[in-house]
C-alpha cells in the first residue's frame, strides 16, 4: 500500500444533492481510481472550507452528512480507498498555518475566488478571511499527503498551482525537497455532460438535471421533460442522434447495448417515437441506479456505520499527515 503513488481529492460539501453530470463528469472517475493498482486514493470532505459559506450549524451537518453518505452510496469504498472528514485530521489546520508563510499577499489577491468576489462588487468588509485564506488550507490538504496527482474540475487549476508555488517555495527556503510537487489532473471532456435542455452543461442552477437519489416521480418527469431533435415534428420523421441528450444519456446509463442500437436504428429511420426512448432511459435509470439507492437507504437507517467508516478513515489519514507534519516542523526549527 505504501508504494502506491497517492491520488488526493476534497469533496465540498455544498449541500445539493447529486446529479447525473455531477455523476458522470466527477465522481464515476474519481471512485474508478480507487480500483488502479498504481494508485492509493485519499478522499475527503471540506468540511473546514465549508465554513466560509455555511455558517449554521444544522445545515453545515445536513450538508456534511449527505455528500459522505451519497458518495458511499454511489461506490467508494472504503476498504480500498481512505475516505475521511478534514476536520478530524487536525494536521490539516495546523499545517495550514505554517504554510501562511511561504506565500506572499501579493499572490493571495491575485487567485480568483477572491478576485471574483471584489469584481462582483463584494465589500472587503464582507469578505471572511477563511475565503482569503482558502487556498492556503487547499494547499495543506494537499501537501500533506505528498500525492502524486490531484483530480479536480478545471476551476480548481489555479488552487492546485498555488500548493505547487509553496512547495516550491518552502522547498527553496529549506534546500529540501519534502515536498513533491502536485498534478492536477483535469479531463476536459469528462466535466461535462450535456443537460436536459441540449444546450449547457448540467446543473443544478440551470434546472437542467436529471437526479439520481430523488423519488422516482421527480427523475420520471425530469426525464419525460428532455429535450430531443427539434426537427423532428413526427415519430416518423428520421430523427437525430448526435448530440441528442437522450442518447447521450442511454449511453451512459443503458447497460443494455443491444436496446440502445436498436433504438438508435429506429429513430434514424423514423420508426420510434421519442416518449419510447424516454420510457426506456427511465427503466435503465432505475435499473443502473438501483444498488445504489437501496446502499443510501441502508446508510441513512445506520448512522453508526457511517461514523465507524469516517473514524477509520481519520484514522488512517492521521498515520500520514502526521508523518509530514513532524517533518516539516522539523524541517523549520520548530
Ligand atoms: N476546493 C475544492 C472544490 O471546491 C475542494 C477541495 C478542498 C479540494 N481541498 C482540496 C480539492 C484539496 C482537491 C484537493 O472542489
Amino acid at each position: 500500500m505504501n508504494d502506491k503513488k497517492r491520488i488526493l481529492s476534497g469533496i465540498t460539501p455544498s449541500g445539493n444533492s447529486l446529479h447525473i453530470g455531477n455523476y458522470f463528469g466527477a465522481v464515476k472517475p474519481q471512485i474508478e481510481l480507487q480500483d488502479n493498482d498504481e494508485y492509493q486514493t485519499y478522499y475527503f470532505v471540506a468540511d473546514l472550507h465549508a465554513l466560509t459559506t455555511v455558517q449554521d450549524k444544522k445545515k453545515l451537518e445536513e450538508n456534511i452528512e449527505q455528500v459522505v453518505i451519497d458518495y458511499l452510496s454511489l461506490g467508494l469504498d472504503p476498504e480500498k480507498g481512505v475516505f475521511f472528514r478534514q476536520s478530524q485530521v487536525s494536521a490539516h489546520a495546523e499545517l495550514a498555518v505554517i504554510l501562511g508563510n511561504y506565500i506572499s499577499y501579493g499572490q493571495m489577491k491575485r487567485m480568483h475566488a477572491f478576485k471574483d468576489k471584489l469584481q462582483k462588487g463584494t465589500e472587503l468588509e464582507s469578505i471572511n478571511m477563511g475565503l482569503f485564506n482558502y487556498p492556503i488550507l487547499m494547499a495543506s490538504d494537499i501537501l500533506l499527503y505528498k500525492p502524486y496527482g490531484v483530480p479536480v474540475g478545471e476551476d480548481q487549476r489555479q488552487h492546485v498551482e498555488l500548493a505547487r508555488d509553496v512547495a516550491e517555495n518552502f522547498n527553496r527556503v529549506y534546500k529540501t525537497d519534502l515536498f513533491p510537487l502536485p498534478e492536477p489532473l483535469i479531463s476536459k471532456e469528462l466535466g461535462k455532460i450535456v443537460g436536459t435542455d441540449g444546450q449547457r452543461k448540467m446543473s443544478k442552477s440551470l434546472g437542467n438535471t436529471i437526479g439520481i437519489f430523488e423519488d422516482e416521480e421527480q427523475i420520471r418527469k425530469q426525464i419525460m421533460g428532455c429535450y430531443t431533435d427539434p426537427n423532428r415534428v413526427k415519430a416518423t420523421d428520421p430523427g437525430k442522434i448526435e448530440g441528442n441528450p437522450v442518447f447521450i444519456y442511454h449511453d451512459l446509463i443503458n447497460q443494455d447495448k443491444a436496446e440502445v442500437a436498436d433504438l438508435k436504428k429506429r429513430y434514424q429511420a423514423g420508426q420510434v417515437g421519442d416518449v419510447e426512448v424516454k420510457e426506456n432511459l427511465f427503466e435503465a435509470h432505475k435499473k443502473f441506479f438501483a444498488p445504489a439507492r437501496d446502499r443510501r437507504a441502508e446508510l441513512v437507517n445506520h448512522p453508526e456505520k457511517v461514523e465507524k467508516i469516517l473514524a477509520e478513515g481519520a484514522r488512517k489519514a492521521q498515520v500520514v499527515a502526521n508523518q509530514t507534519l513532524v517533518e516539516v516542523v522539523e524541517e523549520i526549527g520548530l
